[in-house]
């Protein structure tokens, strides 16, 4: 594995919702870089943006020359991901991918760093952040699962807007003004539909008990995701997750309600335990209930709501949120960079 001290970075994606987070943890962590580029479409293509190295023109992914580049962050799209990633890792970049396209492949690890950091050293160019729902959840079961031995889980969550990137936070916006006009309508039923381009319902004051697209088996692909991703992770096939993913009106901030059955059953005292020696991680007791609001700006996943399962007993019920453009992308991506520099 390539390893660099000072390297030269491309963040590919730079003007979308996780792209200009990765620009800002970049620095805000004093990232070592020797030079930086920033890469979008050709529609954000000669703009400049001001950074801490200096300002930097957008370039267009389609004809940009990865050449020099030693790591590169992509956020631009599962379809650009597809695209490019395999041609700048060929040039020689180590690509951490934010998107789906290579999370399953046999040879890309899929990484929550604090998790199961030393997947990354098998990579062979191309690293896979993973989901932003799996990695809330996982900052919560992967300790928990170091020490127990994870079998089996039921998990819902509650999904925020930032997760369709930029146009659902623009979509939820313009709802909750459209609404806003009139909310005892929302009350009496005689609402009217405000339009949307992303969502098949309304997005604001309501909830979506469908998020992502349906796939196999009536689930959609967000659902396979915390399965596969789930397992993948932890690097144990045969966890059972029973998984449903809801679209809330929360700008930033997932948050994800689980149920986890272990090999070796766990008190609610000893998981808490357990949460709170956990690297990224926050035990907020119920006096002060974490929310996805308050995980939104902030680097560590929140857990609270820790108690033991009443109804098939021997488990643990939790709660966790974490911001996912941070934790559940941009910090997760830098953080792997981190890694490759420490390595
Ligand atoms: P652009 O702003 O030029 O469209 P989000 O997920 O917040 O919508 O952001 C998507 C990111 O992916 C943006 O930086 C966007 O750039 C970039 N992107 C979208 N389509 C392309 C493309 N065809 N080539 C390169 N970058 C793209």
């Amino acid at each position: 594995m390539k390893t660099f001290s000072k390297p030269h970075v491309a963040v590919v994606g730079a003007t979308g919702a996780v792209g200009t987070t990765m620009l800002s943890i970049l620095e805000e962590r004093d990232f070592p870089i020797a030079s930086l580029r920033l890469m979008a479409s050709e529609r954000s293509a000669g703009r400049i943006v001001e950074t801490k190295w200096g300002p930097i023109v957008i370039e267009d992914l389609a004809t940009a020359d990865p050449s020099g580049i030693d790591i590169a962050l992509f956020s631009a799209g599962g379809a650009r991901s597809k695209q490019y990633a395999p041609k700048f890792a060929d040039a020689g970049v180590a690509v951490i991918d934010n998107s789906s396209a290579f999370r399953m492949d046999d040879d890309v690890p899929l990484v929550v760093a604090g998790v199961n950091d030393a997947a990354i050293t098998s990579h062979k160019g191309i690293v896979a952040n993973p989901n932003c729902t799996t990695m809330a959840l996982l900052m919560a079961a992967g300790p928990l699962h170091d020490a127990a031995g994870l079998k089996s889980m039921i998990a819902t969550s509650y999904q925020s807007v930032s997760g369709s990137g930029k146009t659902g936070m623009d979509e939820l916006e313009r709802q909750t003004e459209f609404f806003a006009e009139d909310l005892s309508a929302l009350a009496s039923g005689d609402w009217e539909d405000p339009g949307g381009d992303l969502y098949q319902r309304p997005i604001a004051f309501n909830v979506l008990p469908l998020a992502g697209s349906i796939t196999d088996q009536g689930y959609t692909d967000e659902e396979w995701k915390l399965v596969n991703e789930t397992r993948k992770i932890l690097d144990r096939q045969d966890i059972a997750v029973e998984p449903t993913c809801v679209r809330v009106p929360v700008m930033v901030g997932h948050g994800i309600a689980a149920s986890m059955w272990f090999d070796d059953p766990v008190s609610a005292d000893v998981a808490t335990e357990i949460l709170a020696s956990a690297p990224g991680v926050q035990v907020w007791d119920d006096s002060k209930v974490p929310t996805p609001i308050d995980s939104a700006g902030i680097d560590d996943v929140l857990v609270g709501r820790v108690r033991e399962t009443i109804g098939f007993r021997g488990g643990i019920s939790l709660f966790a949120s974490g911001d996912n453009l941070r934790k559940g992308a941009a910090l997760n991506a830098i953080e792997l960079a981190e890694l490759l520099l420490e390595r």
